[in-house]
């Protein structure tokens, strides 16, 4: 099976994503499935330059022939122009099947005002907030600690905790550097709990929902602490059952609403009150510090085989 694997991007997560394409052709091209793959790397740089195996510019009508040559596309470009359903519409409009969300699951799930609605329509709980724009922001008023954060980004660039106002200006600057329309929320207290939620069986009809992962950070937990190795990580997470019950169905309720394909990862903060969704990744991080591999390894699922199943399951 000739699979193209897709890295980089125009986001601010290229590097990010860069760790998780070198590990997902790693995990392709050694592990137990290493026979079955002809890995078919390609990189996006900053600019949008689609580049080939050798590292040679190839154009994007270059980009699509090679996709065209391939049976399946596994694109982990995380953030904008990547994640939020723009590669899979590529792979649609070049007729190749691909790992991963389809165009709309894509662009509301990296939507986080979208995803919010969404959920809550589903009965899902999501902090209570509020959508500026930079005519609207002049205009509001803090009255107690919130985070701001871009509706459109990734790896919690230009995500802020502010508790005074002076330090409100600073940040609403820098989410707006990321995108043009920026949620402020409260802030929620409670324990930070991730579920990834995989499509499998025939035709993607039934659900994987791995074991609970745990992240425990000393503050807040932002870009340096993702990379930086500075939080730590449990799976499976030490829940209550009822907790844990409340926690999938959450996860699975919010995969299906988004219309979700391969495999989500779904944030939540688990409060005195049960599940609040934080966000979803429907092209959640592979590197080796990232939190979805481990979540399948703690369920006997590991790199290579989850890699192997979202394969399969996109070739259908
Ligand atoms: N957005 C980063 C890659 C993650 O979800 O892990
Ligand atoms: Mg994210």
């Amino acid at each position: 099976t000739r699979v193209a694997v897709i890295g980089g991007g125009q986001s601010g997560e290229h590097d990010v994503s860069l760790a998780s394409a070198a590990s997902v052709v790693a995990a392709l091209r050694t592990g137990r499935h290493a026979a079955t793959y002809d890995v078919v790397p390609l990189t996006i740089d900053r600019d949008g330059t689609w580049r080939d195996a050798g590292d040679r510019p190839i154009g994007l009508v270059g980009a699509v022939h090679v996709l065209r040559s391939c049976d399946v596309v596994l694109p982990v470009v995380h953030g904008p122009r990547g994640e939020d359903g723009t590669l899979a519409a590529l792979c649609d409009l070049a007729q190749v099947p691909y790992v991963g969300s389809g165009v709309a699951a894509g662009a509301l799930a990296m939507d986080k005002w979208a995803t919010k609605l969404v959920a809550e329509a589903v009965g899902i709980r999501t902090a209570p907030g509020v959508l500026l724009t930079r005519a609207g922001a002049a205009s509001y008023v803090l009255d107690h600690p919130v985070v701001v954060k871009p509706v459109a980004a990734g790896s919690s660039q230009g995500v802020a905790l502010v508790r005074t106002a002076a330090e409100l200006g600073p940040a609403l600057d820098a989410a707006f550097a990321h995108d043009d329309r920026v949620l402020v929320e409260d802030v929620v207290v409670g324990r930070e709990i991730d579920l990834a939620v995989v499509a499998t069986g025939p035709d993607g009809r039934e659900r994987l929902v791995s074991p609970a992962l745990e992240i425990e950070v000393d503050g807040f937990f932002d870009f340096d602490a993702k990379y930086g190795g500075g939080a730590r990580f449990t799976v499976p997470a030490a829940l209550a059952p009822a907790d844990r019950a409340a926690l999938e169905a959450a996860a699975l309720a919010t995969y299906e609403a988004l219309g979700c394909r391969g495999v989500a990862r779904v944030d939540f903060f688990l409060t005195a009150d049960g599940p609040v969704l934080n966000e979803v990744n429907t092209m959640p991080g592979f590197t080796a510090t990232s939190q979805v591999p481990r979540m399948f390894a703690a369920a006997g699922l590991d790199h290579p085989d989850l890699l192997d199943l979202l394969v399969r399951d996109a070739l259908g």
